[in-house]
Formats: C-alpha cells, sequence, structure tokens
C-alpha cells in the first residue's frame, strides 16, 4: 500500500528539516516516557524519521514494517535494525526487550481485533514498567471529513472505515475505544482526541502515553 509513496520519496529525497519537524508530535510527552535507556521500537516505522528522533534523545531504536522498501531504506540511511513484518502477527521480539515502543499513525490500520491483539503483543515485549506512545486518527478527524477523500466511505465494523477511493480502512478512535482496546495491563499516563498539525495536514488524533503495569509496574 506504501510502496509507491515511499518510492517517489525514495527518488524525490526527503528534506531533513521536514523530517524532524513531523517529529514534533513527540515534543509534549518526552518527560513521561522516561529516561532514555535502552532499546526502542517504532510500529510502523516508516521511513525512520521517529527513529532518527529517538536515537538523537539517547534511544536505541529498532523499527518494523510491512513494506520492504521503508525497512530498506531505514537500514541504509541511518544503520538502524528494522523488521520487514506484519503487525497483525505476533511480533518477532523476545518478551521484555523494549524500554519503550512509539507509532506514529500506524496502529488505525488495524480492526479492533487486531489492535487489541497488538496492544498484548507490546506489552509482552515491553520490560516491566516499559513506556507506550502512539497517535491513531480520532473519530473526529472522519466526522470533520478531514485529510482523505470520504466518498462512499463504509463501516466495515464499528468505527473501522472503508475508503474506497484510497482503498484503505483506517479504525477512527475515541479515547474510549484507546481505552477498551489496550485492555488491562496498562497504567495511563496522558490520553487525549485533540486538533493535530501534521506536515501542514490539519488532523485530529487520539494520542496516548501509558505505562507497562504489572510486575514491579502499578496496577492498571
Ligand atoms: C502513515 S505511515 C506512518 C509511517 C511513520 N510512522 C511516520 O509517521 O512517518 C503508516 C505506516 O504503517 C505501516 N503499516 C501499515 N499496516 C501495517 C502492518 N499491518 N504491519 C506493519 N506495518 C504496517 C505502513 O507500511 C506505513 O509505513
Amino acid at each position: 500500500m506504501w510502496d509507491d509513496i515511499y518510492r517517489e520519496l525514495e527518488t524525490s529525497g526527503l528534506d531533513p528539516d521536514e523530517e524532524r519537524a513531523g517529529t514534533a508530535w513527540l515534543d509534549p510527552f518526552w518527560h513521561l516516557l522516561g529516561e532514555p535507556r535502552g532499546k526502542m521500537l517504532d510500529v510502523g516505522c516508516g521511513l525512520g524519521a521517529d527513529m532518527a528522533r529517538f536515537a538523537a534523545e539517547g534511544w536505541r531504536p529498532v523499527g518494523i514494517d510491512l513494506e520492504a522498501r521503508a525497512t530498506g531504506f531505514v537500514g541504509r540511511t541511518y544503520g538502524f535494525p528494522a523488521y520487514t513484518a506484519d503487525i497483525r502477527c505476533p511480533l518477532p521480539f523476545d518478551d521484555e526487550t523494549f524500554n519503550l515502543a512509539s507509532s506514529r499513525f500506524a496502529i488505525h490500520f488495524l480492526p479492533p481485533g487486531g489492535a487489541r491483539d497488538l496492544f498484548r503483543e507490546l506489552r509482552r515485549v515491553l520490560r516491566p514498567e516499559g513506556r507506550l506512545i502512539f497517535a491513531v486518527n480520532s473519530q473526529e478527524h472522519r466526522r470533520l471529513g478531514l485529510q482523505y477523500d470520504y466518498t462512499d466511505a463504509f463501516e466495515r465494523e464499528a468505527d473501522y472505515w472503508h475508503l474506497p477511493t484510497l482503498d484503505r480502512t483506517y479504525l477512527f478512535y475515541s479515547t474510549r475505544l484507546a481505552k477498551r482496546l489496550l485492555g488491562s495491563g496498562w497504567r495511563i499516563l496522558h490520553l487525549g482526541a485533540e486538533p493535530f498539525e501534521h506536515w501542514g495536514i490539519e488532523k485530529h488524533a487520539v494520542l496516548c502515553v501509558a505505562e507497562k503495569a504489572g510486575t514491579g509496574g502499578l496496577p492498571s
């Protein structure tokens, strides 16, 4: 799905300032992500802009993305490990590998059941008290008709909308839905639905930061 977009970006070349600007969504949250100490996982890493930012902040980033073109680019450009894998499947990592997992606008491609499974997998690969941060399109994003062409859009299941002109399906989140899909075993540190400006594109997003609770952590 993203291969054409990434091929075009590779050909035209990336603007480092723009890439860095795209990571600004993280700025209000650094204090909630804990000390940069060890490995972080970027879920749906794309061309690795957030990974570069995490590395600059002291983390050791590892990426995962469905598109081999993206993971190849990350490896060649930054030298970070990046795995071509599908986040609808169990994650190819051992238990308690990461101190942090992050995802910018990738988790909302999964239907509710897939998101629930992924959050369970992320909890598995995070260390005790590891943190998770993610941004996904909100329900207001769709209601306000932002960013996409919604012509003939239809709901495949609750809140999971297929957009025929793009041939993509998105789960549009409320904070309540995010909480429900996260399930137990997390302590929520931030959860909000808010307007979101991304590379000049007007969006509306649900942003969440959570801590893995359980062994050594606080109860959810
Ligand atoms: C909107 S892009 C975001 C990329 C990057 N996080 C960023 O913000 O620049 C969504 C990314 O999610 C990836 N993705 C979508 N579905 C996926 C899946 N099932 N497994 C792994 N990656 C997936 C796409 O290949 C794409 O790179």
